[in-house]
């Protein structure tokens, strides 16, 4: 083999190793910063998920659903559980509430002997409505927002239910 023949095949070897570095580098960097330049934004929040089947609900009788939903957690996607009180007031009108009580926290039911939400920590009573009937708690009961795609409830994210007249704390 003679020197050019040589120089030329160090030549070629010496690219297409740039080449394969060229490559390696660009598979795994342009995700790497895709991801950093996406990430923080990648996620919408208050987006509306799919929670419960409307034709196999009474009107006025309140059904606990239960959902799933995907948060975001600083670059950690997770999917959490969570649950609702949905009343079909109506065949225009759906409410779903948010399963804790706006006194402390507690898990309210359903009482059917009352047609009415009662939370068992300190006897807090809410309409289906949602409306304070009596006890401590400071308001009506937090909604989430909904939407109605044919017989299908999309539930979105929480928002909270204005002080009761008269029963604003100071
Ligand atoms: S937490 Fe429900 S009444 Fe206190």
């Amino acid at each position: 083999m003679d020197a050019s023949n040589e120089m030329a095949r160090r030549s070629f070897f010496e690219r297409g190793t740039q080449f394969l570095g060229l490559l390696i580098a660009g598979g795994m960097g342009i995700p790497a910063l895709m991801y950093l330049l996406r990430g923080a934004n990648s996620v919408a929040p208050g987006g509306f998920v799919d929670a419960a089947d409307l034709g196999a609900m009474k009107t006025r009788v309140p059904e606990e659903v239960s959902f799933q939903r995907v948060r975001k957690d600083g670059w950690k996607l997770l999917t959490e559980k969570s649950t609702a009180w949905v009343v079909k007031l109506s065949d225009t009108d759906v409410v779903a509430y948010t399963p804790q009580c706006t006194h402390l926290g507690c898990a309210y039911r359903y009482e059917e002997s009352k047609n009415e939400f009662v939370c068992p920590c300190h006897s807090t009573n809410f309409s289906i409505e949602g409306k304070v009937l009596g006890g401590p708690a400071p308001r009506d009961l937090d909604r989430y927002p909904v939407k109605v795609q044919g017989t299908r409830l999309l539930i979105g994210t929480i928002e909270s239910a204005k002080p009761t007249e008269g029963q604003k704390k100071a």
